[in-house]
């Protein structure tokens, strides 16, 4: 199967990623980074309260920032097409990052748990919103760093294990290519 069927316009780049989703122009998908964060229960909590505009996600299982855009874009085809397997679009993106249909599951796995020290947060917006994107800066209490940097945090071994990553497909393809796939893959399966 074939998993590259998603082309993306990369049209800002500074500490923050915002990539413009090709079907949905409309719709813009910014990714910030934070390091040594001393409130991810505070930040949990908002995010549960719906008073944080995102989706807060541990960078630990990430290996690429494209990874989280293919579950936002999947995500954001969903709720147009009133599809969506859990509330919210940010609850949306987390699902999707995850290889199972277990909602649960994936907010453990993918999600942050209060004593994380790191997070990734991801925000659907339409054009320019610097503001919104200020704010929820301003709640993170840590270090933001770029985004491309994720894949320092990222824990291999854990992902392999979750996404089921074969030696074989590692041999023939990158980590990022298999588990994209997998997540592609999952409602098939
Ligand atoms: C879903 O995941 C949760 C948490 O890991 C687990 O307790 C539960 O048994 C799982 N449900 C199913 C249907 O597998």
């Amino acid at each position: 199967m074939n998993c590259n069927f998603l082309i993306f316009c990369h049209i800002f780049f500074s500490m923050h990623l915002t990539h413009e989703l090709e079907l949905f122009p409309d719709h813009r998908v910014t990714q910030m980074l934070f390091k040594e964060v001393k409130n991810a229960a505070g930040l949990r909590q908002s995010a549960v309260e719906g008073k944080i505009n995102g989706a807060l996600i541990n960078p630990t299982m990430l290996v690429n920032p494209f990874q989280v855009l293919v579950a936002a874009n999947k995500a954001v085809h969903l709720q147009k097409s009133g599809k969506m397997k859990t509330r919210s679009l940010y609850s949306e993106i987390i699902f999707n990052l995850s290889p199972t249909n277990n909602i649960s599951e994936a907010f453990k796995r993918f999600g942050i748990s209060d004593g994380d020290d790191s997070v990734m947060v991801v925000v659907v917006h339409n054009k320019d919103e610097s503001q919104l994107l200020a704010d929820i800066t301003a709640k993170v209490e840590g270090r933001q760093i770029p985004v491309e940097d994720v894949s320092s945090l990222s824990d291999s071994a854990k992902i392999k294990k979750l996404y089921k990553v074969t030696p074989q497909e590692e041999k023939c393809g990158t980590l990022l290519d298999a588990v994209v796939c997998r997540m592609a893959t999952k409602d098939v399966m």
